[in-house]
């Protein structure tokens, strides 16, 4: 088939560009900093990204994470790759005193990437919107260079009860597994050394909570402690 035709967004990602866009344009990508903020400075230590690293930052958004890592990285390169373009516009606007930082638009499931590319990845928040999570892992793999390690960094999964109530609330579709179902995901596709992990968000909850999605301050407390799902693995040697 022409690469180019191959290269089309499925409707499926089209909806997310769509859905994402939008965010983007009411300023939720930048709220998402403060959102991911604790978890994911959690699992950037456990990443022990070194000077010369080279990683992809999947479901990018607004390159918070990207530019993050780019500090530390220093001499190597990071790459942040999202499905939409308005996230990505506001990332490079943000980015441009970073000369290891790049941006790259196109899909988790059809990754813009060399193979073996990257020693390290990782995804915030962004893994459970792909429609086939694993065709997004034969992407990564291929992509991963051997023995390259994957961070994927998730809030809404079955064991947080709380996070299902977003299933049918978004408006776009997403994937609710289980710990152990991703587990077993990752080792389908050919993954090694998966283990999981739970991050609480150990950021201060005000008294009082007037959001959509908890009932009180107490329930969002409780969700913060479940905490967030971490995926790690490897690809093989
Ligand atoms: C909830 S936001 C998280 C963004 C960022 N990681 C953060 O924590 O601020 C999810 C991101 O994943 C991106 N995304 C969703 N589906 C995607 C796909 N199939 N391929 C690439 N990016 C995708 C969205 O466009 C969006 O920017």
């Amino acid at each position: 088939m022409d690469s180019k035709v191959d290269n089309l967004p499925s409707q499926a990602d089209q909806k997310l560009q769509q859905e994402f866009n939008e965010w983007a344009a009411a300023g939720r990508g930048d709220e998402m900093e403060s959102h991911h903020s604790d978890i994911t400075e959690q699992t950037l230590a456990l990443m022990d990204i070194q000077p010369g690293d080279r990683i992809l930052d999947l479901g990018c958004g607004t390159g918070w994470a990207s530019r993050r890592m780019a500090r530390i990285a220093t001499t190597g390169e990071v790459v942040g790759l999202d499905v939409a373009d308005e996230m990505l516009r506001r990332a490079e606007q943000s980015s441009s005193a970073f000369r290891n930082v790049r941006y790259a638009w196109g899909s988790a499931e059809n990754i813009p990437e060399a193979d073996n590319a990257f020693n390290k990845v990782l995804s915030v928040e962004s893994f459970y919107y792909y429609a086939d999570q694993g065709k997004a892992l034969d992407e990564l793999r291929r992509v991963m260079a051997p023995g390259a390690k994957l961070f994927i960094l998730i809030n809404l999964y079955k064991d947080n009860h709380y996070s299902l109530r977003w299933v049918t609330e978004l408006k776009v579709p997403v994937q609710a597994l289980s710990e152990a179902e991703y587990k077993a995901l990752l080792a389908k596709h050919g993954f090694t050394n998966v283990e999981a992990r739970r991050i609480p968000d150990r950021s201060p909850t005000p008294e009082t909570y007037s959001g959509k999605w908890f009932k009180n301050a107490e329930e969002l407390r409780d969700f913060k402690k479940i905490g967030a799902l971490l995926l790690i693995a490897e690809k093989p040697h």
